[in-house]
């Protein structure tokens, strides 16, 4: 049987294959609810507008409730002959609702009808990735608070280079999260203009009114050209591109917890709940929920280079390639969102071991900086001076097998006779932290103060 949607001049159905490679329904049955929404905005202009008489209008309406209760309810049949979600709504519809649900398409196309779809999908999406955003970076503030003086090693090459506390640290995962979010807010202002009634490509010859079904599905105003209307998914694009930047932000977290949970480093501990076991060797506890959240970064970055290699050589208008904007669009957002759900649980449960934590940012002479800027002010030494003097103040203590604290006195002053008992108060971790007041240094003031303002502005 030829397609009742399209068959008219087919005198047979498509090839199984054909039918196979074409229908979309297995995937983009998720965008019923939009569909629905943007029909009932479609139909109702329609009747304002005088296109079609009032009791059509009701009629469809009432069936385009039905059809909705009945995909909630989970009753309804979707059936890969109907291809997608706009000609199986459509046809149940028509089985409703009788010959008066053929009207409904007047002045529209698919091409317009799943822009639509997918902006009003899109954009539900982003909303819901920036409150789950915020959830993130609410519990790293308030880890910060409370760690603002537990005092770790801050790393350049994953080498020690200065101390840092644990809450500036989880700031900076704050600030990331701040442009994240920045970054779905600015896709979603761009998204937010209505493709609706541009139809297949060229607009239409009927009276419509597209300022009324912009509004009515919650746009800022209609998209002011009809062959980019259906042909543009910059929408999905630059949202795939805010996800991806997010994702590898999330990804350098979850490494960070990965290396941080290993026995040699020792630097948190995750929960219970945020751990596995292996079912081999009982000492183990594996950090699956970071590796994960590590490894999904891979899809969403995936998502982005696919769409963008199948939009890169598209002449205008629509072409059916587009279809294949769904699938990795749904999951990499998806995907997004459980990274953030399992980061914001890690997050909340995680502990620092602070002892851990203050020996390791003792070793490695994390304090060498301090000792030469110490040089510097109070000794007026240039900076590059103090850098060769301390050099070799760590050469000494390192062929002694000590700390630079551990030097004595007499042993400071063989590479520098000016050095007086004063400097041993700048090489503990501490004074090294509590020194770096500069504006976004690790001193716990900072942190404080700056743990509080994010909570204050996130509350
Ligand atoms: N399922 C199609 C898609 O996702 C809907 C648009 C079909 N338009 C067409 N001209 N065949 O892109």
């Amino acid at each position: 049987m030829s397609n009742r949607m399209w068959g008219g001049r087919f005198a047979s159905g498509p090839a199984e294959i054909m039918e196979e490679i074409n229908a979309s329904i297995g995937f983009d049955k998720r965008l019923a609810p939009q569909d629905i929404r943007g029909s009932l905005a479609h139909v109702a202009m329609l009747g304002q507008a005088g296109i079609l008489p009032a009791e059509d209008v009701a009629a469809i309406e009432a069936g385009l409730k039905s059809v909705r209760d009945e995909i909630e309810a989970g009753s309804f049949t979707f059936k890969r002959e109907l291809e997608d979600i706009h000609m199986s709504v459509e046809s149940r519809l028509t089985e409703i609702v009788g010959p008066a649900a053929g009207r409904l398409h007047t002045a529209r196309s698919r091409n317009d009808q799943v822009a639509t779809d997918m902006k009003l999908w899109v954009r539900d999406t982003l909303d819901s990735l920036d409150q789950q955003a915020a959830d993130l970076q609410r519990a790293l503030s308030q880890k910060s608070l409370k760690h603002a003086d537990t005092v770790m090693p801050g790393f350049t090459h994953l080498q020690s280079a200065q101390p840092v506390t644990f809450g500036h640290h989880c700031l900076a995962y704050v600030e990331m999260l701040a442009r994240d979010r920045g970054r779905f807010r600015d896709a979603r202002a761009r998204l937010n203009e209505c493709p609706l009634g541009a139809a297949a490509l060229a607009g239409t010859s009927f009276p419509i009114d597209r300022h009324a079904t912009a509004s009515a599905l919650g746009f800022d105003r209609p998209t002011a050209n009809s062959l980019d209307s259906v042909a543009d998914r910059d929408f999905a694009l630059e949202s795939l591109a805010a996800a991806s930047i997010c994702a590898v932000h999330l990804s350098r977290f979850a490494e960070e917890l990965v290396v941080w949970t290993s026995a040699q480093f020792n630097f948190v501990r995750l929960s219970d709940g945020f751990t596995t076991g292996s079912s081999i060797m009982p000492q183990k506890r594996n950090p699956d929920a970071a590796e994960l959240v590590r490894a999904k970064s891979g899809r969403i970055i995936g998502a982005l280079t696919g769409l963008l290699i199948v939009m890169k050589g598209l002449p205008l208008a629509y072409s059916k390639d587009m279809q294949e904007d769904k699938e990795g669009t749904f999951d990499a957002l998806q995907a997004l969102s459980l990274c953030l759900a399992a980061l914001t649980g890690m997050v909340k449960d995680l502990e620092p071991n602070a002892e851990v934590l203050a020996q390791a940012a003792g070793s490695g002479y994390a304090t060498a900086t301090d000792l030469a800027d110490w040089l510097v002010r109070e000794l007026g030494l240039p900076f590059r001076q103090a850098h060769h003097v301390t050099g070799r103040l760590v050469g000494a203590a390192s062929a002694k097998g000590v700390g630079l604290e551990e030097l004595s006195l007499p042993e400071m002053q063989e590479a520098e006779p000016r050095i007086t008992e004063a400097v041993y108060a700048v090489l503990g971790v501490a004074n090294s932290v509590a020194s770096r007041t500069s504006y976004g240094g690790t001193a716990p003031e900072n942190v404080r103060q700056q743990a509080q303002s994010w909570i204050e502005r996130l509350a």
